[in-house]
């Protein structure tokens, strides 16, 4: 598999897979590192990089990953990972760019920003190839993304976050005439909604062609996406390390959910071929 995807991919251009939503809380670090265990399961070199280090969730994960084989030696795939602090003195762009160069051999460099506006997480959305946006499913974080009419529940014009995500669109165009792609996933949707999802699917529907986003597949509210944070691990590895052994079906449709996300998410054609073969 990885030679066949090394052959046909564009050395040394990673893939920038970016989590942001300037809501707190939506699911960015734990979607960021389900996709990044997903990818390295599947034999890819993949990059985490948190621009959300003060928080550092995605940075425990990795550190709980890697205490985890250490403690239990069982050889659990790593990420390269990077933390990037904020500091007045550094400029954040160059930072940026420079840990990218670093980690510029990996098929996959996943971002993890925080749930607020700052400079570095700007930085960080303009080098997007990929820009996901988990929204949990409630008119409260659709707002961050536009405004809705109250009465006829339909939506009135993008708010702050969808014109952030614009000017990154232009940042990026302006810098390597590159573009971007954003995708939205509903995140943490329950099973008993009816009523709240069929709205929300309309408006996320609406929104989408007003705005130029894709929407992924939701992602189900599941015990399974933060009960193994302390490990840093995730389903993918329970049926890595379960060698066959029955998993729980919440753990198999939470699988098929990552999977479903890789591949809306557009990844190269080289990339998906490898996954196909291995999923
Ligand atoms: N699909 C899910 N099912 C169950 N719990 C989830 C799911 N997605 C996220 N969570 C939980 O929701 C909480 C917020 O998730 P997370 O920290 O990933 O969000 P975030 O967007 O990174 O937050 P912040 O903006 O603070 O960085 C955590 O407790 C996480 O375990
Ligand atoms: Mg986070």
């Amino acid at each position: 598999m990885t030679s066949q995807m090394t052959a046909s991919r564009q050395p040394a251009v990673p893939r920038v897979i970016v989590f942001g939503n300037e809501k707190g809380g939506t699911g960015k670090s734990t979607l960021a590192m389900h996709l990044a265990v997903a990818l390295l399961n599947r034999g890819l070199k993949v990059a985490t990089i948190d621009l959300d280090a003060r928080q550092g969730t995605i940075s425990r994960y990795v550190a709980n990953r890697r205490l985890f084989a250490e403690r239990t030696g069982h050889a659990v795939p790593m990420p390269e990972h990077l933390a990037l602090h904020m500091s007045p003195h550094q400029i954040i762009e160059s930072d940026l760019a420079n840990a990218l160069d670093h980690v510029a051999h990996c098929a996959v460099v996943v971002i993890d920003t925080p749930g607020h506006d700052s400079a570095l997480s700007q930085a960080g959305h303009a080098y997007a190839d990929v820009l996901v946006t988990p929204i949990n499913d409630s008119l409260i974080d659709l707002d961050i993304l536009a405004h809705v009419d109250p009465h006829k529940q339909t939506i009135l014009r993008p708010s702050h976050y969808a014109e952030r995500v614009w000017k990154a669109k232009q940042a990026r165009a302006k810098r390597d005439g590159g573009s971007m792609d954003w995708v939205v996933v509903r995140n943490r949707l329950g099973q008993l909604e009816a009523r709240n999802k069929k709205l929300m699917e309309r408006l996320v529907g609406d929104l989408a062609k007003r705005i130029g986003f894709r929407v992924a597949d939701g992602i189900h509210e599941r015990v399974i996406y933060r009960e193994l944070f302390l490990d840093g691990l995730t389903a993918e590895d329970l049926a890595m390390l379960s060698q066959g052994r029955e998993v729980a079906m919440s753990h198999v449709a939470a699988r098929q959910e990552i999977r479903n996300l890789m591949r809306a998410l557009g990844l190269p054609e080289a990339l998906q071929t490898g996954l196909a073969s291995t999923i």
